[in-house]
């Protein structure tokens, strides 16, 4: 149980079907803040350290070049559990494969145009937001004043 950030990014075919304002309305409703938001085209080079770990999979071409193929909406997100709630919120990979009630569950039927990114583990939530934010783009960051009945709050800690 943590405060903590994660990152997301609404990808180029959730940008280009106009889904972005819903899709930020799911994590809003819950209870995530913004913590940091930017507008942005990814170039290769980024697309190659985001998705490092993929190098070696035979998808790692068509990937990198779909999340470059257009502008993209990156998102810090704040919240009790962000890394595991959002990848719940999220669905599986496949969105013929996702839950209902998920986001690719309910917005999408590819493995490959699914949508969103969310990190899988604070360790890679750490290591993706410092690729795509500075410190100082987090304008907003534990600020606890909007949060007061989107938690219970005991000795000043949201759980
Ligand atoms: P993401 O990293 O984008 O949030 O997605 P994920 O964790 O659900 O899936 P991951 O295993 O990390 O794969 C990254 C992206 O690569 C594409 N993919 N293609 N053809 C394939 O077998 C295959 N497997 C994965 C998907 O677009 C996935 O989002
Ligand atoms: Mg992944």
């Amino acid at each position: 149980m943590a405060l903590e950030k994660t990152l997301v990014i609404l990808k180029p075919d959730a940008v280009a079907r106009r889904l972005a304002g819903r899709i930020i309305s799911r994590f809003e409703d819950k209870g995530f803040s913004i913590a940091a938001l930017k507008y942005m085209k990814i170039d290769a080079a980024l697309a190659d350290k985001h998705y490092a770990e993929h190098k070696e999979k035979p998808f790692f071409p068509s990937l990198t070049k779909f999340i470059t193929s257009g502008p993209v909406i990156v998102l810090a997100l704040e919240g009790v559990d962000a890394v595991p709630v959002i990848r719940k919120m999220v669905g599986a990979t496949n969105g013929r494969a996702a839950e209902p009630g998920s986001i690719r569950g309910d917005f999408g039927m590819s493995r490959g145009f699914n949508l969103i990114h969310a990190s899988d583990s604070p360790e890679s939530a750490e290591r993706e937001l410092n690729l795509f934010f500075k410190p100082e783009d987090f304008i907003h960051s534990g600020d606890q004043a909007g949060l007061s009945w989107n938690y219970e709050w005991t000795n000043g800690k949201p759980d």
